[in-house]
């Protein structure tokens, strides 16, 4: 999904070839970059224009907003100048922080994303590290799959923090995988890492892994329709929609995750806390009777952790 070529914010129209103007000779300092920016961004409707902006700028140059302020006598470079007149204009456009600058953070690693994959949201950072957590405690590593991988957010930080001897990360959607693709090398993690394209388990065929972890599409359908337009007109909804209740991907995960565990692994889930217990009691009902709801950083039902066999 792009952005629209013109959209308007609290009246102000902000026309697609709007942006961070340089000087004529294209000599620009950052200070006068990040003014221009601030000021494209408030015309944009974006409430902490200078913030913003210097965000940006630190995303795009791969340095930090204080160094950005540092460095605001210096003249910017040509690709940094083009690179942040064009995240500028995307995110006074309406795009999300993320896609506008085109990186994202998630723990220990930096992702390209753009609108065909999910922004890594800080809730699955504490799925990652449920995962790390059991696996150090139980001394088990082996193989990891991930399911709907989207950026590669999840396997790809498991290959970088954990002893696995290998993830494999999968993905219904073709596009997704392309970027998770461009983020494993760009990470480039000494566990080596697969990515498969298919539905759910079905794509690792009739392998058998030690822990099966997943952040499914777990909204509902009405929900979707609900949903800030931030989410709802950038992020892919095929990566959000879990069904018309939220709840059929976990269910399939639950389903056939049984027979792609090997004896004792891990299956990790998120979920919506909104529906933690149907999920919870949907895993009983499968025979995961060592199902349990953990919670996020935020305080909310997220988690079901779950092992098979024991
Ligand atoms: C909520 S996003 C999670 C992306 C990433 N793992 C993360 O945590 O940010 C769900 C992902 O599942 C993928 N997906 C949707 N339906 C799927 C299916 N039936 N089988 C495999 N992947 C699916 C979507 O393309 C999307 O990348």
């Amino acid at each position: 999904m792009t952005a629209p070529a013109e959209r308007r914010n609290g009246g102000t129209a902000v026309p697609a070839t709007d942006g961070v103007v340089p000087a004529a000779d294209g000599a620009a300092s950052v200070g006068s970059l990040l003014s221009d920016a601030e000021r494209v961004l408030a015309a944009g409707g974006i409430a902490e224009p200078r913030r913003e902006a210097l965000m940006l700028w630190a995303a795009v140059t791969r340095t930090s907003p204080g160094h950005a302020w540092l460095q605001r006598e210096v003249v910017a470079g040509e690709d940094d100048r083009v690179g942040f007149a064009a995240a500028v204009a995307r995110r006074a456009h309406g795009a999300p922080v993320a896609y506008a600058a085109g990186t994202a953070a998630f723990r220990s690693i930096e992702l390209a994303v753009d609108s065909r994959v999910l922004i890594p949201r800080p809730e699955t950072e504490g799925l990652v590290q449920h995962v790390l957590d059991w696996c150090r405690a139980h001394n088990r590593w082996g193989v990891a799959v991930d399911i709907g991988t989207g950026s590669g957010c999840i396997a790809l930080s498991l290959a970088a923090e954990g002893a696995f001897d290998r993830v494999i990360g999968t993905d219904l959607s073709l596009e997704a995988l392309a970027v998770a693709r461009s983020n494993l090398d760009a990470v480039a993690p000494r566990t080596p890492v697969t990515l498969r394209h298919g539905d759910l388990l079905w794509a690792i065929g009739q392998e058998r892994a030690d822990v099966v972890v997943s952040n499914p599409p777990y909204v509902s359908a009405d929900e979707w329709s609900a949903m800030d337009a931030g989410v709802r007109d950038y992020e892919p909804r095929l990566a959000l929609v879990g069904g018309v209740d939220g709840l059929a991907h976990l269910r399939g995960v639950l389903r056939l995750a049984r027979s792609r565990l090997r004896e004792g692994g891990l299956l990790a889930l998120e979920l919506d806390c909104r529906r933690a217990g149907d999920v919870l009691a949907d895993a009983r009902a499968l025979g995961w009777a060592s199902a349990r709801v953990e919670f996020d950083l935020f305080g909310r039902e997220r988690y079901l952790l779950a092992t098979w066999g024991t």
